[in-house]
């Protein structure tokens, strides 16, 4: 552990379930909750609208301070604002989701989003009791002091069903494509690649409904603050 409240460090690809997972579980258990792949997406629809070439790392490193980055953390209502403005939807589109594989293997964006990431971290834990925190390397280098760890995981076409069904398109074959391309780019990378460690918890939910997996993360993070 690492102070008061408790903090569950949620990863795993992507369509895994995360978001879902993670901030349904805040919600039952009155936690602050944190989208970090959103933090991400908000540094490179900036980037995007700001005309940086997002294929080249130093053009990304060289701007990497420039704009605001500020998270909502109520689970019944997260917000991501850039510049004071609400991105929520934006950082959605097929542009940003191509790009922002390659804006995230950069390390300085990196080093900036991590060190929000701690600050916010520590904020919920002193004021709010406690945080859910999804991503893609929380268990390992965000918050590797988190009592809770979990790594989520699906069968890739139950990942491209769920992503088929979020981004609202009838081409799964297509979705899954893309998901793998984006997911081997991601645990490929040099820098904090999403990898599976022995000490998170392998949560496979494959069949599993979306309230059966909260249900289970609710309960872990019960036996780690020391409520059961
Ligand atoms: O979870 P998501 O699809 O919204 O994440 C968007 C991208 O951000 C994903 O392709 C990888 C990257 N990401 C990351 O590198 N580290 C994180 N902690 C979260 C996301």
């Amino acid at each position: 552990g690492g102070g008061p409240g408790v903090v569950v460090a949620i990863d795993g690809p992507s369509g895994s379930g995360k978001s879902s997972t993670a901030r349904g579980a805040a919600k039952v258990r009155e936690l602050r909750y944190l989208d970090t792949g959103a933090m991400y997406r908000a540094f490179t629809w900036w980037a995007l609208r700001n005309g940086v070439d997002t294929a080249d790392p130093a053009a990304v490193a060289a701007v990497v301070s420039r704009p605001a980055i500020v998270m909502g953390m109520d689970p019944s209502d997260p917000t991501v604002r850039v510049d004071g403005t609400d991105v929520a939807q934006d950082i959605r589109s097929q542009e940003v989701t191509e790009n922002v594989s390659a804006v995230s293997a950069v390390p300085e964006v990196r080093a900036r989003l991590v060190a929000l990431q701690r600050d916010l971290i520590a904020e919920a834990r002193s004021e709010a009791g406690g945080i859910v925190v999804e991503g893609r390397d929380i268990t390992t280098v965000v918050a590797p002091e988190a009592e809770v760890k979990i790594y989520l995981t699906a069968s890739a076409e139950a990942r491209a069903e769920r992503r088929s069904k979020e981004v609202r398109s009838s081409d799964i074959a297509a979705t899954q494509a893309d998901l793998m391309r984006r997911d081997l780019f991601d645990s490929s990378r040099s820098d904090s690649p999403l990898t599976q460690t022995e000490d998170a918890l392998e949560l496979e939910t494959t069949g599993l409904s979306l309230d059966e997996v909260i249900a289970l993360v609710a309960k872990l993070t019960d036996e780690a603050s020391g409520e059961v």
